[in-house]
């Protein structure tokens, strides 16, 4: 029986007998499990809910299966005669990838590692590994929003930044992630390595900076390349360097588990997604029924999806700037592809069991469950993979040539890596293409799914407010399609995925989300005027904002400018809600402004109407203390719009450009001045 089935009426009748029969003490027992009850579901939650949201928007989901009781990496790394730990802040898997990988590489010169997560282990104990012979700790730190660190790296990161610890003896060294299309790059990486040299700690090698934007494995094999030999000398280590490739994980194929033990695709818990219980967050994501898929582009053979999410009786709850983050299945057609060309038995009942017994992550995604489960729900199949992965790949080539193909991009010798970027990056070529263009390599498909990184939810902004659409979360989604120098047809996986979901017949089709709260916001005083830029699918949160302004105005209160930058490719194709907008306008709530960049021979941005715009933009951010709001492409537009502005704040308010690039900093820091971008 279901735990949480009430026991029939008897049990009432018991309690009440109970009830009848007891003490004064009774009482005070009661009444003081009843108060610790009150704050443990109420009050401790309120205090949680109050604390700061931070800046970015992509919730960690690289979901342990099970946590180890022992958070002593100490114990963990003396028991198994280990010296290097290797910690990672990661919200998307990429650091905790980069990780593992320096841990198993530790074996080649003589230095055995292991993982280790900084929010399951007692961090402090970073001042005992001096006394563990030749020890080095390793930090592989990703940074997101305004140079915050990713939360499972936060504890760390405030116990640095506020203790004052004596870190003398403890050898160390860092390598950041981050993405140079954003204002701060590597941000958290840098302070790290700052800090703990701050604190006394002895750097080993100097920080190794990835940048997402440009080649970040290239970034990554490259700084481990130098940061292996100068570990060496440090040590005094004879290392041998020899690859020693190694499963992380062994194969159990379970015929005989019972059905409803498998695994179908559930991000955590087993039958989450049949047994629907609250609350929804990144590891119970809702089932939400598609209320409308339609087409938002009226021509231009692109795709733009409004999909209104139906969120009632989820107790999840929205503001406008929020984003919805959806769980995405992969292609059937590639996942049996897959199947095919690693010979795979899809429907064979597996779990994957680390063989590091004391990593707290048994599996690498939920077991036990089968290769069609594993390959659909729970791997980025489409992935550009890694030069890592082509090495593993290498080795089941049964052609010599195909073999040495593989090791070549896996290499690090500039003609490896010219390969890797032209066969691989450039060309787009994903796990399945691989397989299918070296024809002698034959993986094991047990080893693939090791291999290949965990699926990721996508982010949407949300389109709607939810004054008016409390139980509906709206998004607004750019199909991603394009061909790729081979001639392959690349889809997106999660577009893809949704512009399938047609609405039609009774049932509606459903899709797993979650909400992730943001920093995007309104100002709380409505008559606060607004500046949005918002080109492209960058006008989604915008929507929300517009409809919110709209809501307040209609009951009455005094509502500040509202302006719209919106910019696409030509007026009859993309302006998508094009009526919707011409409404608010009429409607006097909005005063919109657009650039069609190929409706003329010149192109015309949302950057260049800014430029023509300066009196009306210094006059609402520098006269009247407005907000500014950007959102859309990080890697070009954003960066565009921010030099623009700080050209009119430069000029209009009579500053240096240092002095201007200060104002928007500190805009920035009162809320004034906000980013929701991606790339
Ligand atoms: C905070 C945030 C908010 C977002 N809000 C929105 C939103 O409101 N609307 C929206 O549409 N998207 C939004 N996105 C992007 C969204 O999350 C997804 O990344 C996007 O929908 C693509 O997902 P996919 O699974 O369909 O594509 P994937 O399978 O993830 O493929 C995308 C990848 O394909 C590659 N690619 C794409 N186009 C090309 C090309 N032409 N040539 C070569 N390679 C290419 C790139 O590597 C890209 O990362 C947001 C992202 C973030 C982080
Ligand atoms: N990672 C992904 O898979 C993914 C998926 C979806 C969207 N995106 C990103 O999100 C952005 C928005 O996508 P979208 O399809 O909605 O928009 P879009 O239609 O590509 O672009 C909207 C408008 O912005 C213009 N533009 C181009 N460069 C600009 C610049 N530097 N400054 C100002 N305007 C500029 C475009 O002009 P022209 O095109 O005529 O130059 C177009 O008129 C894309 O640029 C892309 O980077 C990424
Ligand atoms: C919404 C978002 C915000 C980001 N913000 C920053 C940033 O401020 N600075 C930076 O250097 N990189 C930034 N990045 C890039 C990530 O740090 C980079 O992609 C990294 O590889 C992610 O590592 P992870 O997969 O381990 O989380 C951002 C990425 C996203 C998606």
């Amino acid at each position: 029986m279901d735990n949480n089935t009430p026991n029939s009426s008897s049990d009432a009748e018991v309690a009440s007998e109970a009830f009848m029969g007891m003490g004064t003490l009774d009482f005070i027992i009661i009444g003081v499990i009843a108060l610790g009850t009150v704050w443990y579901f109420f009050l401790r939650k309120q205090k949680k809910e109050d604390e700061p949201i931070r800046t970015y928007s992509i919730q960690p989901t690289t979901v342990t299966t099970a946590v180890s009781s022992d958070n002593s990496f100490i114990k963990k790394l003396k028991a198994s005669g280990r010296s290097l730990v290797v910690f990672y802040g990661s919200q998307t898997g990429t650091a905790e990838e980069f990780a593992g990988r320096l841990a198993k590489e530790g074996i080649r010169y003589q230095m055995k590692g292991m993982v280790a997560d900084p929010e399951e282990c007692d961090m402090e104990e970073l001042l005992q590994l001096k006394n563990i012979e030749k020890s080095l700790a390793v930090f592989c730190l990703a940074t997101y929003g305004e140079g915050d660190p990713t939360d499972n790296a936060m504890e760390f990161y405030e116990w640095i930044t506020n203790g004052d610890v004596d870190m003398s003896g403890l050898n160390y060294a860092v390598f950041g992630l981050g993405n140079k299309t954003y204002e701060h790059y590597n941000k958290v990486a840098i302070y790290v390595d700052k800090r703990l040299e701050e604190l006394g700690a002895n750097r080993v090698f100097e920080a190794g900076m990835g940048d997402d934007d440009a080649n970040i494995e290239d970034d990554f094999i490259t700084w481990k390349d130098r940061f292996w030999p100068a570990v060496c000398d440090h040590f005094g280590i004879e290392g041998s360097g020899e690859e020693v490739l190694m499963r992380q994980y062994r194969l159990l194929e379970q015929p005989d588990v019972q059905p409803d033990r498998i695994y179908k695709g559930e991000i955590a818990r087993l039958h989450s997604m049949q047994n629907q219980r609250p609350p929804f967050d990144a590891k119970n994501p809702f089932l939400a029924p598609i209320r409308v898929n339609k087409e938002l582009h009226k021509g231009g053979g692109r795709s733009c999806m409004h999909i209104e999410l139906d969120i009632e009786g989820s107790k999840m709850r929205y503001d406008a700037g929020d984003h919805a983050a959806l769980y995405p299945i992969n292609d059937t057609y590639l996942v049996n592809k897959l199947g095919e060309l690693c010979n795979a038995e899809m429907d064979t009942v597996f779990s994957l069991i680390n063989t590091d017994t004391d990593s707290s992550k048994k599996h690498p995604f939920p077991c036990p469950t089968t290769y069609r489960t594993a390959l659909t729900h729970y791997l980025e199949i489409t992935a550009i993979p890694r030069t890592h992965i082509l090495k593993e790949l290498a080795e089941y080539c049964s052609d010599d040539k195909d073999k040495e193909f593989l090791r070549e991009m896996a290499s690090i010798t500039p003609e490896g890596k010219k390969k890797y970027q032209k066969w691989i990056q450039d060309a787009c070529r994903n796990i399945v293409h691989i397989l299918e263009d070296v024809k002698s390599c034959k993986p094991p498909i047990d080893h693939v799914c090791e291999l290949l990184p965990r699926l990721q939810p996508r982010y949407y902004s949300i389109s709607s407010s939810a004054k008016l659409h409390p139980t509906n979360v709206h998004i607004t989604a750019v199909l991603v399609q394009y061909e790729t120098p081979t001639g392959r047809i690349n889809n997106g996986v999660a577009t893809t995925y949704l512009k399938n979901k047609t609405v039609e017949g009774e049932e509606p089709p459903r899709v797993p989300v979650f909400i992730r709260k943001s920093q995007f916001r309104l100002p709380n005083k409505p008559e606060i005027p607004v500046i949005m830029v918002g080109p492209g699918t960058g006008l989604a949160p915008f929507r929300g904002f517009i409809q919110e302004r709209q809501f307040l105005r209609d009951e009455g209160k005094t509502v500040g400018d509202t302006v719209l930058y919106f910019g696409c490719r030509k007026r009859s194709q993309d302006f998508i809600y094009q009526e919707e907008l011409e409404k608010y306008v009429q409607s006097g709530v909005l005063n919109l402004k657009t650039a069609f960049s190929r409706d003329q021979a010149e192109k015309e941005y949302v950057s260049h109407l800014l430029e023509k715009d300066e009196d009306l933009i210094w006059d609402i951010l520098g006269e009247r203390k407005g907000h500014f709001y950007i959102c859309g492409d990080a890697k070009n537009m954003a960066v565009d719009v921010r030099n623009i502005l700080v050209r009119i704040i430069s000029k209009k308010g009579n500053m240096s450009e240092t002095d201007a690039q200060q104002y928007l900093k500190k805009m920035e820091t009162q809320k004034r001045y906000s980013a929701d971008v991606w790339s």
